[in-house]
């Protein structure tokens, strides 16, 4: 007798036998991974404002913990891994996801729960990607080379499907709810943090007291979940991988460079402007480009 769970896998394993398939970044991969837009770090600030009055700097668990372990995905956590301790801490209010808007279940939609996005130049969310999945441990066959994943990511062919359009998604609908979803842009709140991560905690409804920001809280925050902070945690280094759940990736896969404007190591003239030209067409209008 199947469980509802298994019945449901099979529904979708059936629907999805029925979609066209391309090629995926791998020989035998069906389409996977993350879009690289700074999500590790978005959980650990957001974890660490919302959870700023339940612990104190040393017994954070930032530190002891990768932020993927703190603020589980609706659609990997929530779904497959259901005991896992942050699944049953009545207290988190927090969750992630990568899916596009267009995907999200009316129960989340509906729910009214405020959302956060962050986005990043598609140029270094392309470089980021497929540096990551370079190092993740896979059964799916060596990764394609970075010039056959860039023409497919230009052609909207990687996890989560179509970057630009995942983009645009959520900012039609933070323009239509601005007060639901806060947009924030990785090179921005990289350039300076400090009044992002307070507008962050406003719009959360964890607003820093007058006190707070006279006593450093914001910079303690700021400081606590800066690149060069959890790349250098001890549970980040290594070989190291997440305890509650097994991963195909180690914990320091996180964490590369941290850098705005990496790509340039990477991409040669042409490919940049290839993606600029879509970036711009894509966004013309919009007022995403200013
Ligand atoms: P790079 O590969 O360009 O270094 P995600 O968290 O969505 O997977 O995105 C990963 C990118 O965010 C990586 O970019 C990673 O180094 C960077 N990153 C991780 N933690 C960060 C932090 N605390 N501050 C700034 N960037 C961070």
């Amino acid at each position: 007798e199947l469980t509802e769970f298994q019945k449901n896998q099979k529904r979708y394993q059936d629907l999805i036998s029925t979609l066209p398939h391309v090629k995926g970044w791998r020989p035998k991969a069906p389409l996977i991974g993350y879009p690289k837009t700074g999500s590790t770090w978005l959980k650990s600030l957001t974890f660490t404002i919302a959870n700023r009055s339940r612990f104190n700097d040393p017994t954070n668990p930032l530190l002891k913990r990768n932020p993927h372990e703190l603020i589980p995905f609706i659609e990997i956590e929530f779904p497959l891994f259901p005991h896992i301790d942050v699944l049953q801490d009545q207290g988190n209010t927090l969750f992630a996801t990568h899916m596009p808007h267009d995907f999200l279940p009316d129960s989340v939609v509906k729910s009214g729960c405020k959302m956060v996005y962050i986005w990043r130049d598609p140029k270094d969310t392309f470089v980021s990607f497929w540096k990551f999945m370079q190092k993740q441990r896979s059964t799916r066959g060596p990764l394609n080379s970075l010039e056959e994943c860039f023409d497919m990511f230009c052609r909207g062919i990687s996890g989560e499907g179509p970057y630009l359009d995942h983009v645009l998604g959520y900012w039609k609908a933070h323009q239509e709810n601005p007060d639901k979803i806060l947009f924030l842009k990785y090179e921005n709140v990289s350039a300076d943090p400090l009044p992002y991560v307070k507008r962050l905690a406003e719009f959360m409804g964890y607003r820093f007291t007058a006190e707070e920001e006279k006593n450093g809280v914001v910079e303690k925050v700021v400081n606590l979940c800066s690149f060069e902070t959890l790349k250098n945690l001890e549970v980040n280094k290594g070989d190291k991988e997440r305890a509650d759940i097994s991963s195909p990736n180690v914990n320091r896969a996180f964490f590369r460079k941290g850098k705005a404007g990496d790509w340039v190591n990477c991409l040669t003239p042409d490919m940049a402007a290839r993606m600029d030209g879509l970036m711009e067409e894509k966004f013309k209008g919009t007022g995403l480009l200013e």
